[in-house]
Order: structure tokens, then C-alpha cells, then sequence
């Protein structure tokens, strides 16, 4: 039995066939991404550049010798890969498990394709047991909490988390996701949300996902 970092280190590995001869790329965030990144060190020579979208990526591309560039910098990205903590069939998916979510968003959305590297157990039907991270101004954070309950939702404050924005987190316990685009509209609208940890409106384009049995390829 392969143990669930044999598979995120499988599904970072495969990430590479879609990166060779990318000299700009988008980097993610979390324990996935860090095999992913340990492997570029192969193709290092190659790479122009990578946005990264926390400070824990920047520092581990740095280490490589991987520049790291200002999206203000590069314009629209090739590609860009990151995991999840959750994903749907339709690639929608939670993330912001490592705080990290309101960057990863605005990566995924100006990338031309989103590859997702995952284990299996990332692979769910309705998106919601993990809970949702909520990015939150900090004066907005009871707030936006009692606006949580009202969606059905049981959030608990992230204590001693500071994003990389100086920012709060609420992870929202209880959610059934039933409708992710609506329901990540929904919560981007309350006042005080920076961002939603749901990715529905953009998902992802490709899910590699480590298996047992080996990595699955999943498009739509
Ligand atoms: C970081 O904020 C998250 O969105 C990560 O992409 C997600 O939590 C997956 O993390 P692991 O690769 O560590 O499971």
C-alpha cells in the first residue's frame, strides 16, 4: 500500500509532462506542490521563471535558484499547478488548507490551464466535508462568521493563523456543497471576505490523481 505522499509525490511527478519547455509557470502552494517543486530542480535550467503563490513556495524556488516573478511582471501564465483538498467530478475543488487560497485563486484565474496534483483521498462526490476556508479581513471576522451559520455552515477561527495577506482564516465545518459556483458567489459577496476556498467558477483542467493503481488523468 502506498501511503498518501507516495501518491502526491506520483501525481507531482506526472505534472512534469505538462511543464517541460513552459518557461513561465504558476506554483501552487502545500505538501503536493513541495514534491512538485523538488522536481523541478531537474529541469531548473529551463524555467525562465515561476509565480509563486505563497511565501513557503517562494522560498523553496529560491533555494532551487528558480526566479520568482511579479504577476504584474509576466501577464496571462501557461500553466499553472497546485493541489487541493478536495475535488469533485467536475474539478471543482476546496482548497486553502495551507491558508494560501486568495494568491492561489488569482493564479488559477489568469492561467490558461490549471493542472491539479492530488492523492486519491482528495477525490470526493459533493464537495464540503473538509472544511472551507474562508479568508477574511480581521475586523470581519464575527461577522462574516454569523453569515457562515446562517448558510448552514459551523465556522471555527483559525487562531494564530495570519495569511500571507495579514489576513484571518474561518474554516466552515458542516457544508454540503450542493451547488458549488453558487454557493462560492454567495460567500465572495459577503463584505469582509477577501476570498472563498472554493474553486468552481474556475476549476481545474486536468486532476492528476495518485492511485494505488497509478496516477489517473481526469479532464472534463
Ligand atoms: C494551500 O492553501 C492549499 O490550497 C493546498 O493546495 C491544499 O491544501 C493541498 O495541500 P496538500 O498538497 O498539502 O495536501
Amino acid at each position: 500500500m502506498s501511503s498518501a505522499d507516495d501518491l502526491k509525490r506520483k501525481a507531482a511527478e506526472a505534472a512534469m509532462d505538462y511543464v517541460r519547455g513552459i518557461p513561465i509557470l504558476g506554483v501552487g502552494t502545500g505538501s503536493t506542490v513541495n514534491h512538485f517543486i523538488d522536481f523541478l530542480a531537474d529541469i531548473k535550467a529551463d524555467i525562465e521563471g515561476a509565480v509563486s503563490s505563497s511565501e513557503c513556495s517562494t522560498e523553496r524556488l529560491k533555494k532551487l535558484g528558480i526566479p520568482v516573478l511579479d504577476l504584474n511582471a509576466v501577464g496571462d501564465i501557461e500553466i499553472y499547478v497546485d493541489g487541493a483538498d478536495e475535488i469533485n467530478p467536475r474539478l471543482q475543488l476546496i482548497k486553502g488548507g495551507g491558508g494560501a487560497l486568495t494568491r492561489e485563486k488569482i493564479i488559477a484565474a489568469a492561467s490558461r490551464k490549471f493542472v491539479c496534483i492530488a492523492d486519491e483521498g482528495k477525490y470526493v462526490d459533493v464537495l464540503g466535508r473538509f472544511p472551507l476556508p474562508v479568508e477574511v479581513i480581521p475586523m470581519a471576522r464575527s461577522y462574516v462568521a454569523r453569515q457562515m451559520v446562517k448558510l448552514g455552515g459551523q465556522p471555527e477561527w483559525r487562531e494564530g493563523f495570519i495569511t500571507d495577506n495579514g489576513n484571518e482564516i474561518l474554516d466552515v465545518h458542516n457544508l454540503e456543497i450542493m451547488q458549488p459556483i453558487e454557493m462560492e458567489q454567495t460567500i465572495n459577496n459577503i463584505p469582509g471576505v477577501v476570498t472563498v476556498g472554493i474553486f468552481a467558477l474556475r476549476p481545474a483542467d486536468v486532476v492528476l490523481l495518485g492511485t494505488s493503481e497509478g496516477v489517473k488523468t481526469i479532464t472534463l
